[in-house]
């Protein structure tokens, strides 16, 4: 089992008088605290300048990003929209995948994920809509929409760097807690406890859909690279049990002990229990 313990060495030279904290979990997983709640705004300037070397878009242009919805990341969209308005990074050659999106919903209604991701990031920045896929929530053959969606994930060769939410059940995409890890992607019934999470964006709860598509658990952690954020106290349960419980598909993240290159930034609220 790994153990959190304080990083040694440079990150906490530099970090010591910082409001971040970081801790590695093993040789390949780092974790990093950050002393305020509101902190993804900045957190990929301490990315850019602690790992030099990571910082997709500038060392691979073409890469391909695996991108999350939620609250959470939308600090981070902002952020790299103001990297892409400053001159800093440019989109014109990246492709993108989605994890996932509610089913049935179409795309103009503004609570589905690709909606939220025009609006949030590719309406913002110069990338070419036609390289950016969301799972369809209007797809007749849903069976046949997740292979081809498997497909195209595999022809671009799997994603360089995927960004991660958590639900506070640890669930990763909408990968419930579930007897089972799941591979590819496939359509999943939601629990009550994720549909209680995201009524508040709904006007009544009966217009959460009940259902979801999603990228299996296996093809989320063929990712190079792994990023997850999460922040607040309803986290906090579901960030112990992914770093510090056993793995299993009780706790879809915990799958994440088994990657060998995951950052995760947490505020201090979601790293209470750790
Ligand atoms: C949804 C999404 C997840 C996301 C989670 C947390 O259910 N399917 O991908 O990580 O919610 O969202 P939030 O960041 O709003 O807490």
């Amino acid at each position: 089992r790994t153990r959190v313990t304080a990083v040694k060495g440079r990150c906490l030279n530099l970090l010591t008088n910082g409001p971040f904290c970081f801790r590695r979990v093993n040789r390949d997983c780092l974790i990093i605290i950050t002393q305020q709640s509101r902190f993804v705004n900045t957190f990929f300037h301490f990315f850019e300048n602690i790992f030099s070397g990571c910082f997709f878009l500038i060392i691979k242009p073409d890469c391909v990003l695996g991108l999350a919805t939620g609250d959470t990341p939308i600090g981070m969209y902002n952020e790299l929209v103001a990297k892409y308005e400053a001159g800093e990074i440019d989109f014109s050659a990246v492709r993108s995948i989605n994890l996932d999106e509610y089913y049935p919903i179409s795309p103009d209604n503004d609570q589905s994920y690709r909606y939220f991701m025009n609006k949030h990031l590719f309406d913002r920045v110069n990338i070419d809509k036609a390289n950016t896929r969301v799972p369809d929530g209007t797809a007749e053959n849903v069976r046949e929409f997740c292979s081809a969606y498997e497909a195209h994930l595999d022809a671009l060769g799997g994603t360089d760097v995927q960004v991660l939410g958590i639900g506070r059940n640890g669930h990763i995409g909408f990968n419930e807690p579930a007897d089972e890890f799941t591979a590819g992607t496939y359509k999943v019934k939601l629990t009550d406890s994720t549909i209680e999470a995201n009524k508040i964006y709904f006007d009544h709860e009966e217009d959460v859909p009940r259902y979801a598509i999603t990228m299996g658990v296996e093809s989320i952690i063929n990712a190079k690279e792994i990023i997850l954020i999460a922040e607040g106290k309803a986290k906090a349960q579901a960030i112990h049990d992914m770093i510090k419980g056993e793995i299993s598909p009780s706790c879809p993240a915990s799958i994440l002990q088994k990657h060998d290159n995951v950052h995760i930034f947490i505020d201090k609220d979601a790293a209470s229990l750790l």
